[in-house]
């Protein structure tokens, strides 16, 4: 079994040990480019030993942005700030891939009225049910996708990862719970996860076959209705198929409904609530991983003292990434490398990070000082 300080080569990707900072939105980018202190957020982390960066989500398209202060790549004009970006990571001698998403349903709004876009008519956020799209928006999507990752590549990154997770587009057109169309990109399992895959087929294509393409999907959803354990595992062999190089495993670790003007919606976490325990997530990582013969990424508490070592010799997973633990403590990945993780500033799980976000920059309630 593989030590947390193992390397692992994936392509041109070369890992100096196994733990990955999880893709997190930091609200701190400025019209959509890197702001100095976003680079310096990302510089300062890349000095603690990390074995890869996942910058966090990036906008394909300005009309489906997740949070108001995200990195964008809908335009060459994004392309020299995020060149900084990238150098600066690379500086630290740590390999760095960028995540690349479109918001579908769960795009965000000022006006809750202006109408937002998903696979069917069913809601994922406040406001009015979303627009089922037409076959030519579908096909567009392909094509921003493509496009983005053909200017993170230009900008210098070692990778692309695709967001499918997270009830953002892809991930909504994966779900039967969001995705009740009854024409070729829904109904039946190859039919949902037909968009996921077209866009990795049409992005391989375009990268050409040695470069990096990560893919972040479920392995898991707490969701009534939602995306199953066994569909996760064909819809990841597919992914792999179609040309993924390396798995990111997350999931939806709680979820409940909300009502906004009479209307139900679906309300989604990435996060393990407070009451399930570190690696909730790692048994249905490693069924997705078992013969996949891909790289797999797990999450989900994975700072925990011996959780990340332990995923690994269980064989769950091959990579470890870890999110909030790394805002509440940013000493974290020289506390685990060295072996002190009982000096670690544990994370309240309070979820702070992710409200401030949604209005602003990142705050945090352990560490103050960020
Ligand atoms: C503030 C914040 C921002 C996040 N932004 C992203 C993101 O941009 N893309 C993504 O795939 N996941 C995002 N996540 C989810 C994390 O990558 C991770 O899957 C989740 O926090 C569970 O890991 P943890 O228990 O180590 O925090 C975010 C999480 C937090 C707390």
């Amino acid at each position: 079994m593989p030590r947390l300080t193992d390397p692992l080569e994936v392509k041109s990707l070369k890992l100096r040990n196994r733990l990955v900072m999880a893709p997190m939105v930091t609200g701190l980018a400025i019209d959509h480019s890197p702001s100095k202190a976003q680079i310096a957020w990302y510089t300062e982390h890349a000095k603690k030993g990390l074995g890869l960066v996942i910058v966090e989500s990036c906008g394909i398209d300005p009309n489906a942005i997740i949070m108001p202060n995200m990195l964008g790549i809908w335009d060459d004009r994004f392309i020299p700030g995020l060149t900084h970006l990238s150098s600066a990571i690379h500086a630290e001698g740590v390999p760095v891939v960028l995540q690349i998403v479109h918001g579908g349903a769960r795009s965000i709004r000022e006006d809750l009225r202006v109408e937002r876009l998903g696979p069917s008519n069913i809601p994922v956020l406040p406001g009015p049910a979303p627009r089922p799209m037409t076959e030519n928006e579908i096909l567009e999507v392909i094509q921003s996708f493509v496009k983005a990752a053909l200017r993170a590549k230009q900008a210098g990154f070692d990778g692309v990862e695709i967001h499918a997770a997270h009830y953002y587009l892809l991930s909504e057109f994966l779900s039967p719970y969001t995705n009740r169309r009854i024409d070729a990109w829904g109904g039946s399992l190859e039919n949902r996860a037909r968009l996921s895959i077209e866009v990795v087929k049409a992005v391989r294509e375009a990268v050409g076959p040695d470069f990096p393409l990560f893919c972040r999907m479920h392995a898991v959803e707490f969701v009534e209705g939602g995306l199953d354990e066994n569909d996760s595992r064909l819809i990841a062999k597919a992914l792999m198929e179609a040309g993924v190089d390396i798995l990111n495993a997350s999931g939806v670790g709680q979820s409940s409904k909300g009502e906004w003007e009479g209307q139900a919606y679906l309300n989604t976490s990435s996060v393990l609530p407070k009451s399930m325990p570190p690696g909730t997530f790692a048994p249905y990582t490693e069924r997705i991983r078992t013969g996949l013969g891909v790289p797999v990424i797990a999450v989900g508490k994975m700072a925990e003292k011996g959780v990340a070592q332990q995923v690994l010799d269980r064989d769950q997973a091959d990579l470890i990434a870890i999110a909030r633990q790394l805002i509440a403590d940013p000493e974290t990945i020289v506390k685990i490398l060295s072996g002190r993780e009982d000096e670690i500033t544990r994370c309240k799980e309070c979820l702070a990070c992710f409200a401030a976000i949604r209005k602003g920059a990142i705050k945090c309630s352990v560490n103050t000082e960020l």
